[in-house]
């Protein structure tokens, strides 16, 4: 974390700096909740009024308080290791239909330096269907595979050369520290997992399994994009595709944790309330406009959709862009993103303190029955915040 960081935290705009309510459209004040609804997901949601206005905000999760979450009953479940567990996987590479519901798979084996998660939630990633499409085969993990990179759980096992960590530990993190190369052939779309100590970091006290699900590998992919861009306080930055799972934390960071002077974000017409109450001071409409047209130009640009040809466009001269998918054009530039515990325990005190919340899409969260529907649904590209998959049987 830049040393300018720290020094940020007097100055953050934390959403109690919101419009009022009433001019807030993603206020949940706006929307009712019925308890079975809010039972269900588990979070808090709303329905949405369409009413006077014509394209109606999209008012996604975005779920967070400073407050410690209630004590979970998840690690006293966790006291007895089967040798099979309930997994999802599939056997060869293709479309959502390749996934299998697999009632007894072994439970996988700890190395020394791992732990074993009993998973109470994960998350996907567009990394899994492109790894299930079998883009990445080259590099991949042997075939069967049981995806997910995402996970937040309860420690039931540890490895020998453990230190830091001990059953009943409630934890989160990606389970793969380097996204394409050899990820874990059992992931965390299942019951448990096995994962290196170092990836893992505790879970934010005031957040549950859930919402820390949310967050591993987007946060730390935004994370490590701004720390490669050398972004820093007072400068600005435009982020494409602001109401996806790297895009809602990219600006949150920028704004919050970097002490960014001013955000900008791209997003369809029904999301650009939430881009603004993320920390955007500019939310613009990808269908109505054209941020190449924009009169400003970025110190930095954060490419997570593959428009870098237009993002070198808008950036000053000596900026960075930064192209998480897609063809980059220089001076651009793109990386793949190493998991690291050590990045969600620095980012940690952000959480719990609020200023920065995962964002969740209200179609969610998915049961474990129903992983090819969250598939179908985060392979359409209008996701918004991350697909959680929970409850774990
Ligand atoms: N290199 C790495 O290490 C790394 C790490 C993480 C992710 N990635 C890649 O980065 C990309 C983003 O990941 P993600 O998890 O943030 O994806 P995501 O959450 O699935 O992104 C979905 C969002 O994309 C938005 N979107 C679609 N078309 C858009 C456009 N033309 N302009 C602006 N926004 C648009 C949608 O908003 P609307 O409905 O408003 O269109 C939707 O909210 C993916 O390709 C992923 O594979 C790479």
């Amino acid at each position: 974390m830049h040393a300018s960081t720290a020094s940020q935290l007097t100055t953050f705009h934390s959403l109690s700096s919101l419009p009022p309510r009433e001019s807030n459209p993603c206020s949940p004040f706006r929307y009712s909740l019925t308890s079975r609804e809010a039972k269900k997901k588990s979070i808090p949601t709303r329905r949405i009024s369409v009413g006077q206005r014509r394209v109606p905000p999209f008012c996604p999760s975005v779920s967070a308080s400073s407050q410690v979450a209630p004590a979970s009953a998840e690690a006293s479940k966790a006291s007895s290791i089967p040798s099979e567990m309930k997994a999802w996987l599939y056997g060869e590479y293709g479309g959502v239909d390749v996934l299998k519901f697999e009632p007894k798979v072994t439970v996988p084996e700890v190395k020394e330096d791992q732990v074993l998660v009993k998973v109470v939630a994960a998350a996907l990633n567009p990394v899994d269907f492109k790894r299930r499409q079998g883009k990445f085969k080259a590099t991949d993990s042997p075939l069967p595979t049981v995806p997910g990179y995402d996970v937040a759980g309860v420690v039931v096992k540890v490895g020998s050369q453990v230190k830091n960590l001990k059953v009943g530990d409630e934890v989160y993190g990606d389970i793969n520290e380097k996204a394409l190369e050899g990820p874990n052939q059992f992931g965390s779309l299942a019951e448990y997992t096995a994962v290196e100590e170092k990836l893992l970091a505790p879970k934010p006290k005031n957040l549950d399994f859930v919402q820390a699900a949310a967050l591993p590998l987007a946060i730390e992919t935004a994370y490590e994009g701004l720390e490669r861009t050398g972004f820093s306080a007072g400068k600005s930055i435009l982020v494409l595709n602001g109401a996806g799972g790297v895009g809602s934390l990219v600006i949150q960071l920028a704004k919050h944790v970097f002490g960014a002077s001013r955000v900008a974000a791209t997003s369809s017409t029904r999301k650009l309330e939430l881009l603004k109450s993320l920390g955007s001071d500019l939310a613009i409409d990808y269908t109505k406009e054209n941020f190449e047209e924009l009169p400003e130009k970025f110190d930095v640009v954060y490419d997570a959709i593959g428009q870098c040809e237009r993002a070198v466009k808008v950036v000053k001269e000596g900026g960075s862009v930064v192209a998480l998918t897609g063809a980059v054009t220089p001076p651009g530039f793109r990386f793949v993103v190493t998991s690291n515990g050590a990045v969600l325990r620095k980012l940690n005190p952000y959480l719990e303190s609020g200023k920065v919340k995962p964002v969740i899409d209200p179609k969610g969260p998915f049961p474990f029955s129903q992983v090819v529907e969250a598939f179908s649904y985060i392979e359409t590209n209008r996701a918004t915040g991350k697909v959680v998959i929970h409850p774990i049987p």
